[in-house]
């Protein structure tokens, strides 16, 4: 965590100070890193050296548009999952052939944008979709390019809310009707067949189940050459796990090293669709102790942030380390980090030994992926500021919520 680093006792996101930017911009703030951020595609572009491979980095992690912006000016392409997902590809200057777009139901309308857009490639996830998608593509006298997203039934061996790849999950094309279904796909005729894909889960720490899902995909390759279906690239997905806690997490070049092995001396483009690894550790979230409440059970720090803005440790019961911006020479105790929310799932951290006080900051790490995107605005809380710093500079890059804005789109009746 180099580019959040203590000086004199206080934490600092690279040169400027937690503390200036809560006094500057308020909390809750989810503070980024620009360095982090490129630090982390760097290095996972880094271990593609020598491949010919396009590092997708999916939306759905972060898309606030300045970090889609950073990652768009290091020469990333992109995975969405919406029609809102392409939108802010494009406002954020995002190439749109450099763009795969994901996901088991997509509508009419967002095969329209997309066509028209003129992405690189629709990762398909059923027959249905792969009808109306030629259909679509017909009516805009269009070609739509496709891979089929195929279901390997790997076990990624991760949270099962974010297991994606096993036969029970709802996503991708059973693999042993992936054959039948690519021979369909070359006969009709507003369709055009460019690759395959898969992505098996997230917060992967083991690149073996990775791996072993790359070796089904390449079967399924060979097999597709020998009905004369020639792929011009292969998507490995995302996944790549981060550091929450003490985790073991390998790099990106040895998360990626089984699959380049794998697919050595191929002609196909190598994609990836790489999200937490990217933005994960290279954001935080700022908040501040408003209440503390010691009891004889539990002593509960009630904080500013709450489940809306990070929902990832009520949804998973995930782990996010909470450390103390300054640090203070008092009596550790062991506390509840809780929200304002009314919900008893309303907590950002279990049994935390902290020294605090009402008023402290606190600093929820690994917060950059999934939080602003999950966050939501139950309880009508207002969503936090967003603040991208680079070197000593704090850029908004998205402005804190006002209370009036959250029901603008709302009417009493006449
Ligand atoms: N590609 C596809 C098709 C995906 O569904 C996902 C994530 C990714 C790529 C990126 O995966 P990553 O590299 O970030 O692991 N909200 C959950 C994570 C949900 C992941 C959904 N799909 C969480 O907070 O842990």
């Amino acid at each position: 965590m180099t580019f959040f680093t203590r000086r004199d006792g206080a934490l600092h996101v690279e040169d400027l100070p937690l503390t200036e930017i809560a006094a500057r911009f308020g909390t809750p703030a989810y503070v980024y890193s620009r360095a982090a951020l490129t630090a982390a595609f760097n290095a996972y572009k880094d271990a593609l050296t020598g491949r010919d491979a396009l590092v997708c980095y999916a939306v759905k992690a972060n898309s606030n548009l300045a970090i889609l912006n950073v990652f768009a000016r290091l020469g990333a392409g992109f995975d969405i999952v919406s029609g809102g997902e392409l939108a802010r590809v494009i406002a954020a200057g995002g190439a749109p052939a450099k763009v795969v777009f994901s996901g088991v139901g997509k509508s009419a309308d967002e095969m329209r944008a997309a066509l028209t857009a003129g992405i690189l490639c629709f990762n398909v996830e059923s027959a249905a979709e792969l009808d109306q998608l030629n259909t679509v593509a017909g009516e805009l006298g269009k070609k739509a390019p496709i891979s089929l997203r195929v279901n390997p039934n790997v076990d990624p061996k991760t949270h099962p809310y974010i297991s994606t790849g096993l036969k029970s999950n709802k996503f991708g094309v059973a693999f042993e009707d992936a054959r039948s279904l690519y021979r369909r796909a070359a006969t009709l005729p507003n369709i055009e067949i460019h690759g395959l894909d898969c992505h098996i889960g997230s917060q992967l720490l083991d690149p073996a189940p990775a791996a072993e899902a790359a070796e089904k995909v390449l079967g399924l390759a060979d097999e597709l050459a020998a009905d004369g279906i020639i792929l011009s690239h292969l998507d490995f997905g995302g996944g790549m796990g981060i550091r929450y806690s003490d985790e073991h997490v390998p790099s990106a070049t040895e998360y990626l090293a089984a699959i380049l092995k794998l697919t050595a001396g191929r002609k196909e483009k190598l994609l990836f669709e790489p999200g937490r690894s990217l933005v994960g550790n290279a954001g935080l979230l700022l908040t501040k102790v408003e209440v503390l409440k010691p009891g004889s059970e539990k002593n509960f720090a009630i904080i500013d942030a709450a489940m809306n803005d990070l929902m990832r440790p009520a949804l998973y019961d995930a782990f996010h380390d909470i450390v103390p911006v300054t640090e203070r020479d008092a009596t550790v105790h062991c506390w509840e980090i809780v929200g304002p929310v009314c919900e008893s799932g309303d907590f950002l951290g279990h049994a935390r030994n902290l020294a605090i006080d009402t008023g402290d900051l606190l600093a929820i790490l690994s917060a950059g992926a999934y939080g602003m995107t999950m966050s939501s605005n139950y309880n009508t809380r207002p969503r936090a500021v967003e603040i991208l710093v680079d070197g000593d500079t704090a850029h908004v890059i998205r402005q804190r919520e006002s209370i009036s804005a959250l029901f603008a789109l709302e009417s009493t009746l006449p």
